[in-house]
């Protein structure tokens, strides 16, 4: 049976590399509520910040115009939080392949193809979906428990 969400919130804003810090603080503030540890706190923060710098950096790497990206979080009685990140850039043909760390198309390497290897360390769940041409999601699953 599914469950109702205790809470939740969605935001949308443009792929800006300045928007990355607003992704951060707004999935934070939103977690905040659940009055989670410094480090859980952080380790969203983080995985949050790589999931959006992937839709910044390669979803919309030959677009032009408005490159939206949508920020989804819910929460559950249980404390499990479930953040989704999504675009609608050029998606990923091979999936696998690209949650395979150190794995990266990165032609100018400058990246080290680790950010869906960190979103897995930093969270209890991470799922990729993709449609070639329509874009992505990243779904990030966290517990949060007080001690
Ligand atoms: N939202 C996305 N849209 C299209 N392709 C993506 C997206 N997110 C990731 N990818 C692809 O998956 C690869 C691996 O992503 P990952 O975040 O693990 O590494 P990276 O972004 O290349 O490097 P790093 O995150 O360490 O800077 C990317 O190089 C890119 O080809
Ligand atoms: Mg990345």
């Amino acid at each position: 049976m599914k469950q109702t969400p205790v809470n939740r919130f969605k935001a949308e804003f443009p792929a800006k590399s300045i928007n990355e810090g607003y992704a951060r603080m707004v999935a934070a503030a939103f977690v905040s509520q659940l009055d989670p540890t410094v480090a859980d706190l952080a380790d969203i923060k983080t995985a949050v910040s790589e999931a959006v710098t992937n839709c910044i950096v390669h979803a919309y790497r030959d677009k032009e115009g408005y490159c939206p990206i949508y920020i989804s979080g819910a929460y559950y009685a249980d404390g499990r939080v479930v953040i989704s990140v999504r675009d609608k850039g050029c998606g990923i043909s091979d999936i696998k392949q690209a949650v395979t760390p150190l794995f990266t198309t990165d032609p100018a390497g400058e990246r080290s193809g680790m950010g869906f290897t960190i979103m897995e360390s930093f969270c209890d769940k991470m799922s990729v979906s993709s449609r070639v041409g329509k874009g992505t999601t990243v779904r990030l699953v966290k517990k949060i428990v007080r001690p």
